[in-house]
């Protein structure tokens, strides 16, 4: 199923055609803008460059120089490093890992694009062109922890004769092979990691697993990007009806991951956009078509869906499962498809945040605190990346999406979604870590405990 090429199978492609079909591109508009940026972002450079850039980069591993404190929030104070407890440590477990800032870091990137060959061509921005590399230079600081260095080693130890598995949407995929190259920097022959199905990393694939020979492990991607089925339409339904989402039905891919160790979810992107949705997909419950059923609604009525499933069919006490939650896009001046861009962003945002996530993040809180007394609920982890994300405008493709050969798109055709590698998500992937490493701690002891008590 997941094998058959609707024109969805590509989001690219999808952009595109709706680039065609929309253009409403102003050529005044965005100019305007962009003389306002360059000057904006020459003038915060200049400052970054000649006022404090030698400070933060003389004082080392967890500098924290005051102007850096202004890209958090400033409503609770920082702690200095040693102040703050390990995420790990007792007594951890009360910090909030997805409360706090991004500094600059000296350490970063934890991997060069260049040593990874497990990472799509449109992930790769500096050998595709972009020129500034301070979006690699960025550490994730919880406000109130510390969190654990990743050690891809010790990840890699962990998850022996293990499954992790992604399943989503392209933004999982970033994450996924952002986690395939943390995880390979440990790894000096490259060649004992490979493709199970002997398959190339290209874009256009339902499903992938990489095998880490040496410790018999796999991290794998499946393409779901709504979560649930997209398929034909029921006999009978109407003709303006081509595809539709049938809500109560988790995607076919699913007896593949059930059993899987790690599952991380994510959704969100494909909902945003109602007019992809509208383009003759309904939403189809109890295998009849609801042609009244609201985009909210049908996210919802997914939502619970995924949660029934994983309540049923899902093994928590083998299985630890996480959500990613929505990565916000940052195009400016129009859409994605309207010439909306983000190529002169440079550094992260100086806001005061919190973004305005949007409505499907509103409603997973929602239907996660309505369901909150199950046990999977209780039992699966959020990874909240949302607010975090928002301030990052700077890590987007933009431009930098195609080849060295090709060169930098053109301006009005951007990726301001998906994520240059090394870059955000591997900010993503250090939090799976520190979450991953707790539940294993914790799990060990309890059947530890539990073996005990029954001998
Ligand atoms: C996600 O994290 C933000 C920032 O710490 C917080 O304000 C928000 O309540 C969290 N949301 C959920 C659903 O945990
Ligand atoms: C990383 O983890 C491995 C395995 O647990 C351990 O032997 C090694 O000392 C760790 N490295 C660092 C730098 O902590
Ligand atoms: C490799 O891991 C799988 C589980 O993912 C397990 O079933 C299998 O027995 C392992 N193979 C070896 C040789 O340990
Ligand atoms: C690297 O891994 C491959 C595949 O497992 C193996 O055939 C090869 O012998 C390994 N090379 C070295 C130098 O260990
Ligand atoms: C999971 O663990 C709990 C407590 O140890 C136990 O009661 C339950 O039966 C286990 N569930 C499964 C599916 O193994
Ligand atoms: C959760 O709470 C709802 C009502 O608040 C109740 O109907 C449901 O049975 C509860 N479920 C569990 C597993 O306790």
């Amino acid at each position: 199923m997941s094998k058959n090429t609707s024109p969805r199978d590509s989001d690219t492609m999808t952009h595109f055609d709706f680039l065609k079909k929309f253009k409403r591109f102003n050529p005044l508009e965005p100019s305007l803008g962009i003389v306002g940026f360059v000057l904006v972002t020459v003038l915060f450079i200049g400052c970054f460059f000649y006022l404090d850039y030698p400070t933060v980069a003389r004082s080392g591993w967890y500098p924290q120089p005051s102007w850096l404190g202004l890209i958090g929030p400033l409503s609770s104070p920082s702690l200095g490093e040693h102040e703050r407890q390990g995420f790990l440590d007792e007594g951890g477990e009360g910090c909030n890992a997805f409360d706090g800032n991004w500094v600059w870091d000296e350490n970063y990137p934890l991997y060069q694009s260049t040593d990874c060959p497990f990472l799509d061509q449109g992930f790769r921005c500096l050998e595709n062109g972009r020129p500034d590399s301070f979006f690699t230079k960025w550490r994730w600081q919880p406000k109130h922890c510390n969190l654990p260095r990743f050690n891809a080693t010790n990840m890699l130890e962990k998850l022996r004769n293990r499954r992790l598995v992604f399943v989503g949407d392209s933004i999982g995929r970033n994450q996924w092979e952002s986690l395939l190259c943390l995880l390979a920097s440990a790894v000096t022959n490259k060649s004992s990691i490979y493709e199970v199905n002997g398959e190339p990393i290209t874009k256009h694939r339902g499903s992938l697993a990489f095998m880490f020979k040496d410790y018999n492990c796999t991290v794998e991607y499946y393409r779901a990007p709504f979560l649930v089925v997209q398929g034909r339409p029921p006999k009978g339904a109407p003709k303006v009806v081509k595809l539709t989402l049938k809500v109560d039905q988790l995607d076919w891919s699913r007896i593949h991951w059930r059993d899987a160790d790690v599952l991380i979810f994510n959704t969100g992107h494909w909902w945003n956009f109602e007019k992809t949705i509208r383009a003759g997909c309904y939403f189809e419950e109890g295998a009849k078509v609801n042609m009244e059923m609201s985009v909210e609604t049908a996210f919802r009525r997914s939502i619970e869906t995924l949660i029934g499933w994983i309540g049923s069919q899902v093994n928590m006490n083998k299985t630890q499962v996480f959500f990613r939650t929505y990565a916000p896009v940052h195009f400016r001046n129009g859409g994605w498809n309207s010439g909306g861009s983000c190529h002169l962003e440079k550094l992260p945002d100086l806001r005061l945040l919190p973004a305005s996530p949007g409505n499907h993040f509103d409603i997973l809180a929602n239907v996660l605190l309505k369901h909150s007394n199950e046990s999977q609920v209780m039992n699966m982890n959020l990874l909240n990346v949302t607010d975090m994300t928002s301030s990052r405008k700077d890590g987007h493709a933009s431009v930098y999406y195609l080849g060295p050969e090709t060169g930098p798109a053109p301006i009005h055709r951007q990726d301001c979604s998906h994520w240059c590698l090394p870059g955000v998500p591997d900010s993503w992937n250090e939090l799976l870590y520190a979450l991953y490493l707790k539940w294993e701690t914790s799990h060990v002891q309890n059947s530890k405990e539990g073996s005990q008590a029954h001998p």
